[in-house]
C-alpha cells in the first residue's frame, strides 16, 4: 500500500494540491512582506513561503512564534521549486503550532564539541548528517537480511542472557535468580552452531556486549553483530561467503544510497573497488610485512589497529588475514592440520584503515581437542556441556563469522569514529542519553 500521507519525500506526488505537512522548523527568515520557514519531517526538507498580503493576519503573526525545532502543521499548495532546499516549496495558507520550542534549544547552527553533541544525542539525531548515516545503516541491515534470505539461510535469534562465555574480552554480568551469574552475550555464535546442526544454514542478528575498557575509535561496549553459521563449510568456503556478503552490502549502498553518501562527502571510489575476490594473506606473512614496516608485533600476538593499517595500505580491496596462532584467538577455532600452532580462521580487514570488520573461523569439530582448549583457557567446563555435545552426537564440519554492524557503517559512511554509527552509543564513559 503506498503511503498517501503527505511526507516531504513524496511531495512530488502532491504538486498543485493543497496539503498539510507536519514537521519541525529548521530555519526561518523574513523580509517583512515575505517570510520563509524550512520544515523538516525526517524524510526531507521543504521551504514554506508566507506572503503577508495573501494570509489572514493571525497566520502572519503566528509565523513570528516559529523558533528552531518548533513543531508545526503547515498547510498550503505544493510547488516544484528547484532553488528551494529539497526541490519543493509550499505557498502557505494555514499554520498551526503543535509544540513550541524555547529559544535555548541546545543545538544551534554553529560548531559544537563532540561531548556536547553526544550529551544531546537525542537532538543531534535530527541533523541531515545523522539522517544520512542512519539511512545507510538501514540499507546495510536490509541488504544483510536480503542476502541471507535469497540464499536460504534461517535467521535465528539467540539469547542475550547466557551462562557460557564466547569471546575473551570482558563480560557484563548480572545476578540471575538461583542460577548464579548471567552474562550479557558477547556473541550468538555458540547457539548459532547448535542451530546450524539443526537447520543447515543460519544467521543471527542481534546486540552483543563487551565490557572492554578500550577507548578507541572502533570499540563500543554494546554493538550489533551478524553471525552466519554454515554446516559443511570449511574455512575456504567461509571466506568466499564473506567476500560475497561484503561485496553485496557495499554494492547495495552504492546503488541505493548515493544521495546519502554524497551528503556525508564519502569518496566512493574505494567502495567501488570492493568486489570479490579479496586479498588473502597468511598471518605469518602478515607479521613479516608489518615488522618490515617497523611494527614491534611478534609472531603469536594478535594484530593491533596500527598493524592492520600498515597491512591494508598495500591493498586496494579488503584483505583476509588467515590462520592466526592459537594463543591469539578464541578456544573454539579449529586447529590447522598443516600447522597445529595455528587455527583455521580469518579476520577481514576493511580498506582505508578501518581495520577488522569480520572475525571468522572453521570450528573445532573434534571433541577431545575442544575439551582440551576449554581446559587450557580455564573456562568453566560445566557451562559448555551442551556445546561439547554438538561434537559428541554427529559432529560436523562447520564455519561461520561475525560482522560488526557499527564498524561496517563507519567504514561505508567514512566516519572518523564508530560512535556516530550507533543512534545511542554505549562506550566506557557513556551510558546516557
Ligand atoms: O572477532 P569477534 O570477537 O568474533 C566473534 O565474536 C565471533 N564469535 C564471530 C563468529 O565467528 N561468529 O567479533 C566479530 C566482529 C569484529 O570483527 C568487529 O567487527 C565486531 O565484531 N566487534 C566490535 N564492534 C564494536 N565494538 C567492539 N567492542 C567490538 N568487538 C568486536
Ligand atoms: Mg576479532
Amino acid at each position: 500500500m503506498p503511503d498517501t500521507t503527505p511526507r516531504i519525500a513524496n511531495l512530488s506526488d502532491h504538486v498543485g494540491q493543497t496539503v498539510t505537512v507536519r514537521g519541525w522548523v529548521t530555519h526561518v527568515r523574513s523580509s517583512g512582506k515575505v517570510a520563509f520557514a524550512v520544515i523538516r519531517d525526517g524524510t526531507g526538507v521543504m521551504q514554506a513561503v508566507f506572503v503577508k498580503t495573501q494570509l489572514p493576519p493571525e497566520v502572519w503573526e503566528r509565523f513570528k512564534e516559529l523558533t528552531l525545532e518548533t513543531s508545526v502543521y503547515v498547510t498550503g499548495e505544493v510547488r516544484a521549486e528547484p532553488r528551494a532546499p529539497g526541490g519543493f516549496e509550499m505557498g502557505v495558507v494555514g499554520l498551526a503550532i503543535f509544540g513550541s520550542s524555547p529559544l535555548d534549544y541546545p543545538i544551534q547552527p554553529k560548531e559544537h564539541g563532540i561531548d556536547f553533541l553526544l550529551d544531546h544525542r537525542h537532538f543531534w539525531l535530527r541533523s541531515n548528517r545523522q539522517r544520512a548515516i542512519f539511512s545507510v545503516r538501514n540499507e546495510i541491515e536490509q541488504s544483510i537480511h536480503d542476502f541471507f534470505y535469497e540464499r536460504g539461510f534461517l535467521r535465528i535469534d539467540t539469547p542475550i542472557l547466557t551462562a557460557a562465555i564466547g569471546e575473551r574480552s570482558g563480560l557484563f554480568s548480572t545476578e540471575y535468580f538461583e542460577e548464579g551469574n548471567a552474562y550479557l552475550a558477547q556473541t550468538g555464535q555458540l547457539y548459532g552452531e547448535a542451530a546450524a546442526a539443526a537447520f543447515g544454514k543460519i544467521y543471527t542478528f542481534g546486540p552483543t556486549f563487551r565490557a572492554e575498557k578500550s577507548k578507541t575509535r572502533r570499540h563500543l561496549t554494546e554493538f550489533w553483530m551478524i553471525e552466519p553459521e554454515v554446516a559443511w563449510n570449511d574455512s575456504a568456503d567461509n571466506m568466499r561467503l564473506q567476500e560475497d556478503f561484503i561485496s553485496y552490502i557495499v554494492q547495495r549502498c552504492l546503488e541505493r544510497r548515493g544521495a546519502e553518501l554524497r551528503e556525508l562527502e564519502r569518496d566512493i571510489a574505494p567502495l567501488e573497488r570492493v568486489k570479490a575476490p579479496f586479498h588473502r594473506v597468511n598471518y605469518t606473512d602478515a607479521v613479516a610485512v608489518i615488522q618490515d614496516k617497523g611494527s614491534e608485533t611478534k609472531w603469536g600476538d594478535d594484530l593491533g589497529a596500527e598493524d592492520e593499517s600498515l597491512l591494508v595500505a598495500d591493498y586496494d580491496r579488503p584483505v583476509f588475514v588467515m590462520n592466526y596462532p592459537k594463543e591469539a584467538k578464541a578456544f573454539y577455532m579449529k586447529e590447522n592440520p598443516e600447522d597445529p600452532r595455528t587455527v583455521l580462521c580469518d579476520d577481514c580487514l576493511a580498506p582505508e584503515g578501518y581495520g577488522e570488520i569480520i572475525g571468522g573461523s572453521q570450528r573445532e569439530d573434534d571433541y577431545d581437542k575442544l575439551l582440551r582448549r576449554i581446559h587450557e583457557e580455564a573456562l568453566p567446563v560445566d557451562a559448555y556441556g551442551w556445546y561439547l555435545d554438538l561434537r559428541k552426537y554427529g559432529t560436523f564440519v562447520h564455519s561461520g563469522f561475525g560482522l560488526g554492524l557499527e564498524r561496517t557503517v563507519a567504514w561505508i559512511c567514512g566516519l572518523p569514529h564508530i560512535r556516530e554509527a550507533s543512534a545511542f552509543p554505549r562506550m566506557m564513559h557513556r551510558l546516557r542519553p
